[in-house]
Formats: C-alpha cells, sequence, structure tokens
C-alpha cells in the first residue's frame, strides 16, 4: 500500500535522505485512512460523527427514506446485507428511536402497510393502548374542565407503548436475524452520534420541559446550551436495546424494562401497570383498500382514520376532473378543501377504535353517501363547516411523528408511521431506561367537543376506555399499478397527515407533478374545526386572495408535514424523495 502511494506521489524521486520522513508521513496517512474506513466497516455504515444526507437518490437495488440521514443509511446497510424491505423497516425504527429521540420511539406506538414480493397486503397495528386504570373522565378536573395539561405532558399522557411489540410482529415478514437489525442502534447509541444545528436548538428549547417532567434527569438535560456537532451518547437507552437484543419483546414488556417504566410511572403518578404492558399484543388487521383512477391504494384501517379519509377525500374529487382545473388553481385547491372538510366532520363523529366502537367504515366509504357529502359542495363559495357538519349515515402533531418509507428489488414495499405524540411525548424519559414515553391519550377525546393538540375534536366513538386505542391520523400508504407497488407514501404531522398523503398522490397521478414537486411546492389543510383554511409559505397568493372572497378564513402556518415518497420510475427504479421542510434523507443503492 505504502509502496503504491509512493510511487503515485513520485516519492522514489527524492533522495534516501528525506525518504524516511516521507514514510512517516505516508505511514500517518494510511492510519487516518484505515481509521475512517471503520465506521465503513463497522456495524453503522457511515461515520456518525460526520455525515451529509441525500434529499432524492434513484437507485436499482432497493431505496430507504426516513427524518434522518443515520436512520436511512442503516436501513439500505440491511438491504445491503441482503435483507429485505421489512428487515430494513425494523433496522431503520430501531435507529430512529435513537437518532431521532423527538419522534422515533420505543415509548410510542405506530402503524405499517406493507406489500411482500408474494403480493401479500399486510397492514399491523402497533397503537398505544388506554391502561387498565384509565377512564373516560380522567382528564376532568373537579369544574368539570378538561386538563389538557395533563393528557399532554408527563406521565399521566402515556398510553402503553407498541412500538416494540409491533416491531416483532413485522420480524414473520423479515429475513435476516435481530442482531443484524437491532446492532446499528445499538452502537449508535453506546458511541454516540453527532447532532445537528437543529437538534441541538430543539433540545435546547425543551430543557425547561425536561426538568419539569422528570424525576431522574435524562442525557438530554445539558447544564451548557447543545451545539450542532455535540456527541449524544445514549448508554440507558443502548441497554433497553441489548436487553431487548437478548429476551426478545419480553425484554421491553417484562423484566428490567417494564420494571423501570413502572417505577417510573409510580414516581411521576402515571397508571402503566406491569400487567399493561405484559398484555400489549400487537394487531394485525386488513388494511384499508381502494380503487382511485385504476390505482390500488392501499391504507391503514382503524383505529387509525388515515385510510378512511384518504379514501373519502380522493372520491370526493374523483369524478370532477381535477386536472383540467390545474394544479395549486383556485377550483382545485377549493374542491380539495371542501373534501377534506367533509371527511374531517365525519373523523369526529364517527370515528374510533373499532375493537370498542362501531365505525360504519362501508357507509363511510360508500359512493352515493360520498357523493351526497358533495351535494352543498359549491365551486364559487366556502361552505361554513357550521352548515357542514357530519354526514347522516341511512342504512345500507409541535406535530411530531415520523414516516419512513422502504422498498426492495424483490417487491416488498414497506410504508410505516410512527409517534410518540407531540415533539418527545410526555417530555417524560424512562429513568434508567432512557427512551420517551407518549402524550398519546390526548389523541382521544378526553371531553366531547374539547380540541386536542391538533384541533381535533371528538366525542363516544374516541371517548377514553381501559385497553382502548386512541383514534389516529397516521397515513402509511402503498399504491400499486397493474399491481406492482408504485409509490409508498407517508409523512408525520398530526391531523394534517391524511390530507398531506392526500395532496401528494392528487399532484402525482392527477397534476402528474415531478416526485420532487408534489413533495416540496406549499400544501394547505382543513379539518372541518377549526373552520380554518391552513396555507405554507410560498402558496400562491391569488389562490389565497380569492378563498377569502369566497369566504375561507385562511392561516399561514408553519410547514406542513414531512412527505417520503418512494416512486418507482418506468424503467424499474426507485426514485426516493425526503422532504425539504426538514433533515430527511433519502438513501439507495
Ligand atoms: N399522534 C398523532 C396521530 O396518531 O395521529
Amino acid at each position: 500500500m505504502i509502496a503504491i502511494i509512493s510511487v503515485v506521489l513520485g516519492i522514489k524521486k527524492h533522495s534516501m535522505r528525506i525518504r524516511p520522513l516521507y514514510i512517516f508521513i505516508l505511514f500517518l496517512l494510511f492510519v487516518s485512512c484505515k481509521s475512517s474506513q471503520r465506521s465503513a466497516e463497522g456495524i453503522v455504515s457511515i461515520n456518525p460523527y460526520s455525515y451529509t444526507g441525500e434529499k432524492r437518490t434513484v437507485s436499482e437495488n432497493g431505496a430507504v427514506v426516513s427524518a434522518h440521514t443515520l436512520a436511512s443509511e442503516v436501513g439500505v446497510s440491511i438491504l445491503k446485507k441482503g435483507g429485505n424491505a421489512f428487515d430494513a423497516a425494523i433496522a431503520t425504527q430501531f435507529a430512529l428511536a435513537v437518532v431521532y429521540p423527538g419522534a422515533g420511539n420505543l415509548g410510542g406506538g405506530g402503524f405499517l402497510v406493507g406489500r411482500n414480493a408474494e403480493g401479500k397486503l399486510i397492514s399491523i397495528d402497533y397503537r398505544e393502548k388506554a391502561p387498565g386504570l384509565a377512564h373516560r373522565d380522567m382528564y376532568i378536573d373537579k369544574d368539570g374542565k378538561a386538563d389538557t395539561d395533563k393528557s399532554q405532558n408527563g406521565h399521566l399522557s402515556s398510553g402503553v407503548p407498541g412500538t416494540v411489540a409491533g416491531l416483532f410482529e413485522t420480524m414473520q415478514y423479515a429475513k435476516l436475524p435481530l442482531k443484524d437489525l437491532i446492532s446499528p442502534a445499538i452502537e449508535l447509541a453506546e458511541k454516540g452520534f453527532a447532532i445537528s444545528k437543529n437538534e441541538a436548538a430543539s433540545l435546547n428549547g425543551l430543557q425547561f420541559a425536561l426538568k419539569k417532567q422528570n424525576t431522574v434527569m435524562p442525557v438530554f438535560v445539558k447544564n451548557i446550551p447543545w451545539k450542532a456537532g455535540d456527541t449524544l451518547v445514549q448508554k440507558d437507552l443502548a441497554n433497553t436495546l441489548k436487553r431487548i437484543l437478548e429476551k426478545g419483546a419480553a425484554g421491553f414488556y417484562e423484566g428490567e424494562t417494564a420494571r423501570l417504566i413502572v417505577e417510573e410511572m409510580k414516581r411521576g403518578h402515571g397508571i402503566i401497570s406491569l400487567d399493561d404492558l405484559k398484555n400489549y399484543k400487537a394487531k394485525q388487521r386488513a388494511p384499508h383498500i381502494f380503487n382511485y383512477k385504476g390505482y390500488t391504494i392501499i391504507g391503514m384501517s382503524m383505529p387509525s382514520s388515515g385510510g378512511v379519509l384518504l379514501h373519502q377525500m380522493m372520491k370526493m374529487v374523483e369524478d370532477r376532473n381535477i386536472a383540467s382545473m390545474g394544479f395549486h388553481s383556485t377550483a382545485a385547491v377549493q374542491l380539495m378543501t371542501e373534501a377534506e372538510r367533509r371527511a374531517y366532520a365525519d373523523r369526529a363523529e364517527y370515528m374510533g377504535d373499532a375493537d370498542f366502537y362501531k365505525v360504519p367504515v362501508d357507509m363511510l366509504t360508500n359512493d352515493v353517501y360520498l357523493q351526497q357529502r358533495m351535494k352543498n359542495y359549491d365551486p364559487a363559495k366556502a361552505t361554513p363547516s357550521s352548515e357542514v357538519g357530519p354526514g347522516v349515515l341511512v342504512a345500507a402533531e409541535s406535530e411530531e411523528t415520523t414516516h419512513l418509507s422502504v422498498i426492495d428489488k424483490d417487491g416488498n414495499a414497506v410504508a410505516v408511521t410512527t409517534t410518540l405524540n407531540n415533539g418527545y411525548g410526555s417530555r417524560t424519559v424512562v429513568g434508567g431506561a432512557g427512551f420517551f414515553m407518549n402524550d398519546e391519550m390526548d389523541d382521544f377525546s378526553i371531553k366531547p367537543g374539547v380540541p386536542n393538540l391538533y384541533g381535533a375534536v371528538g366525542g363516544e366513538a374516541n371517548a377514553i376506555q381501559p385497553g382502548k386505542r386512541m383514534l389516529s391520523s397516521m397515513t402509511p400508504t402503498i399504491v400499486l399499478k397493474d399491481n406492482k407497488p408504485f409509490l409508498v407514501v407517508g409523512t408525520p404531522g398530526g391531523t394534517t397527515i391524511p390530507t398531506q398523503v392526500f395532496q401528494t398522490l392528487v399532484n402525482i397521478i392527477d397534476f402528474n407533478l415531478s416526485t420532487t414537486d408534489a413533495v416540496y411546492k406549499p400544501k394547505f389543510h382543513h379539518q372541518w374545526l377549526p373552520d380554518l383554511f391552513y396555507f405554507e409559505k410560498g402558496f400562491p397568493e391569488s389562490a389565497v386572495t380569492a378563498l377569502q372572497k369566497m369566504g375561507y378564513t385562511t392561516r399561514l402556518r408553519g410547514a406542513i408535514g414531512r412527505t417520503e415518497v418512494i416512486k418507482v420510475l418506468p424503467d424499474g427504479k426507485f426514485e426516493a424523495v425526503a422532504d425539504n421542510r426538514g433533515e430527511d434523507a433519502a438513501a439507495g443503492w
């Protein structure tokens, strides 16, 4: 090696006298070259102390797109190792639990929508559950007022976590041993990784809440401000991951980790018990499937409202030739807004955990019903939400959630959205176990008509009951064309999730936008109540002014969602696009 480099540098020309110096310099170069290769040859495939991500990749063998460069790279390294999209999705989630503590998680829950190489359509529900001691009025104070501080912060806001059970339920579709899938996360937690400027800012902004909500100060609390490039080491989390490696799901739901969770609950007046943890089960459910203009859309069924809302919104616009109206035209935006408003009114009234409440899915997605819902749609003016209300059925997320999309060359495709609810969930880290607990209890309707964190209201369908799953908006989605994967899509964003997936699909299918434009162009959102049309910076002013004249109350807001899309191109290659609203990254090979 040294001889080769010497030749390249022309060292042979130099005298014997200076040769030892050159050889010493070359030796140093060789050593430093070896040490920078260590991260490339180790479990974590890129250097976690110095890395940059790609926003768009085009690849032949597979792709992963997620909220964090290191997590996307972990996913691709698993594909390279011979794992399929399910293996990569599991490894990416474990990695996100370490490198993206605001939403990647062990202490939260999520949903997976998948399609395996044999064409089997899969959905896995690992949504959190209300603890056994939960009850309908647990957040109502003595004056009858809803206490949203308790449902959104601290120990009492947590549901029983589902993520670890979900990952083990996913293992039956994976090929590689757990050790391969979890080891990169263990290494990242144990040896640490460099945080970005935004991550440092977000941890600095959280210091007050962390000190308030924790009984044992976690590694995220620091006396001097975090800054870009600081190494975040999470030893307790590494040990929790090692217990999962050693004992499987029982390494989380039983034994030491369960004991640490319950002790944390006791110290902070939370109610999750050892039995709640031991009895938690992820559930395979039938995905919610519908057809849109010849494409098969595969979404999540209850307890996520995502699949049904997407179905309702897409069907309400399907027959109205939206493509001819033009992308971002006032006509198209208004039509989509009115569809969004009507679907969300139904969400508030009819949707909840179908294991506890009979959700009339067939009626809500019936074509005649949806046409009826649009009967008072007027292309010239806003239909006030007070005039919309939920349909009459006739007999017959700071919005911190995270999404990842994965695909492989064999036809496996996986869309996963997971959440802690608020950014960093309840802000409570389990003492000695190193992970944030969710504040998902706020996704229940804690009192009829009282808006949750996202302004969404609900009633009986989504009331708290022990063991019930709270209604979600997460919308992991796979679109098939000619029965083969075409798009793998999803986003975080609380109640804005279904409207962002809706707009991304219409942008690609109807407006024929490039994948980057479909994701990056400004989005909008209407959720019935509050009766507001939200839009992002850069949204055409002409459309906003026209909508105001039609009677809409409009409101500029911050970034909506962080949509991650993989599209299968006509030549069979995979185009992965990471949203530019965050530090999300695409990786492929
Ligand atoms: N926590 C956000 C959701 O599940 O919709």
